[in-house]
């Protein structure tokens, strides 16, 4: 497949448009798949209104309304026969999702690659009764998916090399730096490390150390500070590995090791709060202040790219700095 090749995204949420947002803007040929197209009837303006901002932003070259003429949404999913690659991005739901592969493969052709961007099911769950477990895998997204560069590539038990190969090789043809697991593990890696992150800060609040705004504003301007340049194991490197040693004997024994979902949380959840969308997460929000986070935070996405390309070069670059 090159990249004007026909790929499918199926579920027009959140991630399934940012998703095909920015596979138009690699080039391709997008058919997207809802399940109810009146609730959908805003998708087309949404994926285009973000090609607009992709091109604003320097990362569409080609005029945004010759891009939006790529995609087609239909709710027949029939329609994707002619898909290359079809990415799933429904709700997360193992077996809606097995339901979905399965009604997928009788209608693609054997050779199509179904990536699934789940974000912690094991795949191998997913192969499960395949006609061609071979040619699925993960691949898993971040949002907002048209403008970071993350990209997670996950074989199930079944999935052969050359579908992995394949996708990591069209990954940077995305805009995307994947990193490849050698096997499959719930969460993969950055949902586990990030929830290691979220369960400490839950911890912290809980056991009244500190505030729900202080560890925020501790994050930002510590780990937020480096990370977008450094990992984990290069920042050690740069800061000095032995240090990090002594600390872990000390710390580690005393750092949370919950496994039930912390009160914090719970509190938030079971009381109706879904943080922006209904202005009640852990912050409370006016109408125009949620609107006003949500701007800041895609403006932030931009600006980030474009220093970690500043940094790290373009995507597939990465790879030249990791060799030295
Ligand atoms: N939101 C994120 O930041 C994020 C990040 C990475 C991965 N994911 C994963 O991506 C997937 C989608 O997440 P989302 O945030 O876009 O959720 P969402 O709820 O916004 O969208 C899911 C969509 O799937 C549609 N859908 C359900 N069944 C369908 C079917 N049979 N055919 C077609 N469409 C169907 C729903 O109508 C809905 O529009 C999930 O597996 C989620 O875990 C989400």
């Amino acid at each position: 497949m090159n990249e004007a090749g026909a790929v499918a995204v199926v579920g027009m949420g959140l991630m399934g448009r940012s998703i095909a947002a920015c596979l138009l803007g690699a080039g391709h040929r997008v058919t997207g798949v809802t399940d109810d197209l009146r609730a959908s009837a805003a998708v087309p303006q949404k994926i285009a209104a973000m090609l607009e901002e992709m091109h604003r932003e320097g990362l569409l070259q080609e005029k945004p309304a010759a891009a939006i003429l790529r995609f087609r949404l239909t709710a027949d999913l029939r329609e994707i026969a002619a898909a290359e690659i079809v990415f799933e991005s429904v709700t997360e739901d193992l077996n809606l999702k097995r339901q979905l592969l399965s009604q997928i493969e009788q209608i693609v052709a054997a050779t199509c690659i179904l990536a699934s961007n789940t974000s912690a099911l094991p795949v191998s769950l997913m192969q499960e009764g395949a006609a061609h477990p071979e040619r699925i895998l993960g691949v898993h997204w971040d949002e907002p998916a048209h403008v970071t560069r993350f990209m997670e590539i996950i074989p199930g038990e079944r999935t052969s090399p050359a579908c992995v190969a394949r996708v990591a090789e069209l990954a940077p043809c995305w805009g995307k730096e994947p990193s490849q697991l050698r096997r499959e593990i719930r969460g993969f890696i950055t949902n586990r490390i990030s929830y290691a992150i979220f369960r400490e800060a839950c911890h912290l609040v809980e056991s009244g150390v500190c505030t729900v705004e202080d560890v925020d504003r501790s994050l930002r301007n510590d780990v937020g500070w480096w990370i977008p340049f450094a990992g984990p194991f290069r920042y050690m490197d740069l800061m000095g590995v032995e240090a990090y040693y002594r600390v872990m004997g000390d710390l580690l024994p005393d750092l949370s090791t919950e496994r039930e979902i912390p009160r914090l949380m719970r509190e938030v959840v079971e009381s109706g709060g879904r943080g922006i969308r209904n202005g009640r997460g852990f912050y409370r929000y006016t109408e125009e202040e949620a609107a006003a986070w949500e701007q800041r935070f895609l403006e932030f996405n931009y600006r980030i790219r474009r220093l970690t390309q500043e940094f790290t070069g373009p995507c597939g670059g990465e790879k030249k700095i990791e060799e030295g």
